[in-house]
């Protein structure tokens, strides 16, 4: 199955909408794409409504076979809706440490059928274990809301971020391995597959090692006191970020409405 995703394309890309479409299946030596994305919305509602009708008049084309979208919350979900557009799927942020989808609209997209493909299942290497303190992560994977941007020069958030709760779980993600030999990132990953409403996990994968342990982590199935012990675990930092659905932009700077 072949996914592709387009940012929202201005008035005048709208133009020659169907040319670009065209030229991405070239690309990609196909006759058809199964399911096309729009990456993020925009503020501006009519732009967005005038690409989700350039995608609806693609299909009725048969160039795509499905219309999706990546980032929306409930009110972008409800134009599709109104519009009378099926949207299959939802490509959006979830993972141990970004929970905020839970609160709306994972259950939006569970009531109205919509897939949830769940991205950064991994929190960019975070939830492996692999790094010793917050510290050791690399400055560009510290440029989320869970940092404090005062002393992130990357962030561009302005918050102060969750790192006493980033660093509770990670020490309970440890105990587990400790006591069950589950790898953090099985746990990370293994938890999101056991999220009703979760259809799918984008995992990042460097090497066909990691390829193959996230592939093995999708199959694993947490018995429900790990899972508890997970969802307990990372609540704190749920409830510090305030629901916050933007990983990288706060309030009213956020992009995803
Ligand atoms: N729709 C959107 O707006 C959006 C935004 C962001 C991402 N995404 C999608 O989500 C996908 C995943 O996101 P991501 O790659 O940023 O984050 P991720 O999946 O949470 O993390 C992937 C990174 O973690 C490390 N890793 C992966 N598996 C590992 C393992 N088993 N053990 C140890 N380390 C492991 C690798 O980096 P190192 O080995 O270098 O540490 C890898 O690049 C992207 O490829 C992209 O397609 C979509």
């Amino acid at each position: 199955m072949i996914c592709n995703k387009i940012p929202v394309q201005d008035e005048q890309q709208l133009t020659h909408y169907h040319q670009t479409i065209t030229d991405s299946l070239k690309r990609l030596q196909t006759d058809v794409i199964d399911v096309m994305m729009i990456h993020w919305p925009v503020k501006d509602e009519s732009l967005l409504r005038a690409n989700l009708e350039a995608l609806r008049q693609e299909q009725q084309r048969g160039t795509i076979r499905a219309v999706g979208v990546s980032n929306f919350a409930t009110a972008t979900l409800e134009i599709a809706r109104e519009i009378g557009l099926i949207v299959v799927a939802n490509e959006f942020a979830y993972n141990l440490v970004s929970r905020a989808m839970e609160e709306t609209v994972l259950p939006y997209c569970r009531k109205q059928q919509i897939g949830v493909l769940a991205y950064m299942p991994l929190m960019q290497g975070l939830l492996t274990g692999k790094f010793a303190s917050l510290d050791d992560l690399p400055p560009n994977r510290r440029r989320t809301i869970h940092f404090d941007s005062r002393y992130q020069p990357l962030a561009r958030h302005g918050g102060s971020g969750a790192e006493k709760e980033l660093t509770a779980l990670l020490r309970t993600m440890a105990d587990i391995k400790t006591n069950s030999g589950i790898e953090p990132a099985v746990q990370a990953i293994a938890w999101l597959t056991a999220q009703p409403g979760v259809t799918s996990v984008i995992a990042g994968c460097r090497t066909l090692d990691q390829l193959q342990a996230n592939a093995d982590a999708a199959e694993t199935e947490l018995p429900e006191a790990l899972l508890n012990k997970l969802n307990q675990a990372s609540r704190p930092i749920l409830s510090q970020l305030s629901g916050q659905l933007d990983l990288w932009q706060l309030n009213d700077k956020s992009r995803i409405w």
